[in-house]
């Protein structure tokens, strides 16, 4: 069985996506750890009642990012994962994970990119007044959701539409696509893992 590490922040519902997919089967890796620089998230509640080891830290506990970075990278390493899934992790990848992990590392973006990139992707659609956004799942490079694509899907924005309900379409949307986009780079039928 392959294995992934999820890197998460806040609330977890694609850690929730992911998880799930594998207990029916429709996702065939193990989830072999979460990462999270937030340990008071939710998603590490998430984790622990489904019994995937934690590794919550607390980035002011080292000195330069590179530090902690190495520090993940051993845990990695000494798990052999395949693939490290971004599910909104609020952290640029730094130097140290992206030469280790070049083209096995993936983020998913609530937008249609290279259209809202960066922070609160879903209110600054609205304030655009476009008729579409979307969600994109991309591979990580060292810029802010400027990775290649690796696939897409459209999201309609209808009149009257509000920051809730539309970024509820949207997660809906995110929970469908994430697991098929991380079984498909997995069973190599699509884009092989660079
Ligand atoms: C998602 O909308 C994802 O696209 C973005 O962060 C959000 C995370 O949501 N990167 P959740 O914590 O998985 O519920």
């Amino acid at each position: 069985m392959k294995k992934i590490a999820i890197f998460a922040s806040g609330n977890g519902s694609n850690f929730q996506a992911l998880l799930d997919a594998v207990k029916k089967g429709n996702l065939q890796a193990e989830v072999s750890m979460l990462i999270c620089d937030r340990p008071g998230a939710f998603v590490v509640e998430r984790a622990e009642t489904e019994g995937v080891p934690v590794f919550a830290f607390q980035p002011k506990e080292f000195k330069e990012k590179s530090e902690y970075e190495s520090h993940i990278l051993t845990l990695l390493k000494e798990s052999e994962i395949e693939l490290i899934v971004l599910a909104g992790y609020m952290r640029l990848i730094g130097p140290t994970l992206l030469q280790a992990f070049e083209g096995r590392i993936i983020n998913i973006h609530p937008s249609m990119l290279p259209a809202f990139p960066g922070k609160d992707a879903v209110g600054q659609a609205l304030a655009a007044g476009v008729a579409q956004t979307g969600v994109t799942v991309h591979y990580v490079d060292a810029g802010m959701d400027t990775g290649e694509i690796i696939d897409q899907r459209v999201v309609e924005i209808i009149p009257g539409e509000t920051k809730n309900t539309l970024q509820a379409k949207i997660q809906k949307v995110e929970h469908e696509l994430y697991p098929a986009v991380v079984q498909t780079l997995l069973s190599g039928k699509k884009e092989t893992l660079q």
